[in-house]
């Protein structure tokens, strides 16, 4: 498969099997794909990770904290909060991926920026070894438990998790803009 072929051949994965993803493939994903992201500094980018079953449940209480201790959680039956618990806990390895604020917003959004650009590629070269994932970057997930459980610094800024899987089938893309409709002609202002 060529790059262009891999880049619209790659889908999100909501539904993995229960394949268990190897630590060392992951790790040397992410080394790979940060060495395709040369604007990206070694201190601009960390990642936190969870591949164990025990680490995986605890990440989803920290993830699903809002919910359950909201008073409109407590109205959500229990059952339904299991099968959502379930559905994130049998996902084999989250990859949560954070950025370096730096000193100033610039640098903060120059650090997010490239930071964004080595998860894609990372999902892409992810994706060449049949390993599927979904980018979650749920506002709900984003709260204090959640950022206080993983230890963000700081200093840091939360670019997503990637949830990891093995998958039985790749889903159908969905329809893309065309390119055309997103560009504009400047000739020059007017003012
Ligand atoms: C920056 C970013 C954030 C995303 N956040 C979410 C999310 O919170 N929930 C979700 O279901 N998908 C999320 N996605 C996945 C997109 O929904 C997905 O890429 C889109 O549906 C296109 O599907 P494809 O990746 O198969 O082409 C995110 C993707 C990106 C690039």
């Amino acid at each position: 498969m060529n790059l262009s072929e891999l880049i619209m051949a790659r889908r999100s994965i909501r539904k993995c099997n229960a394949l268990p993803v190897e630590q060392e493939l992951v790790i040397e994903l992410l080394r790979d794909a940060a060495r395709l992201q040369p604007a990206l500094d070694a201190g601009a980018w960390r990642v936190v990770y969870a591949g164990t079953p025990e680490s995986s449940k605890q990440l989803v209480d920290y993830m699903l904290a809002q919910i359950t201790q909201s008073k409109l959680g407590k109205l959500i039956p229990g059952k339904l909060l299991d099968v959502m618990k379930r559905r994130f806990t049998e996902i084999p390895a989250h990859v949560i991926v954070l950025s370096a604020q730096g000193t100033d917003r610039l640098t903060s959004d120059r650090n997010f920026a490239a930071v964004c650009g080595m998860m894609q590629s990372f999902q892409l070269l992810g994706w060449e070894r049949g390993l599927g994932m979904i980018w979650d970057t749920e506002s709900i997930i984003q709260n204090e438990s959640f950022f206080k459980g993983i230890g963000i610094r700081e200093d840091e800024r939360f670019v997503g998790i990637l949830h990891l899987g093995y998958f039985d089938k790749a889903p159908r893309g969905r329809k893309r803009t065309p390119a055309e409709r997103k560009w504009t002609i400047w000739e020059g202002s007017t003012i």
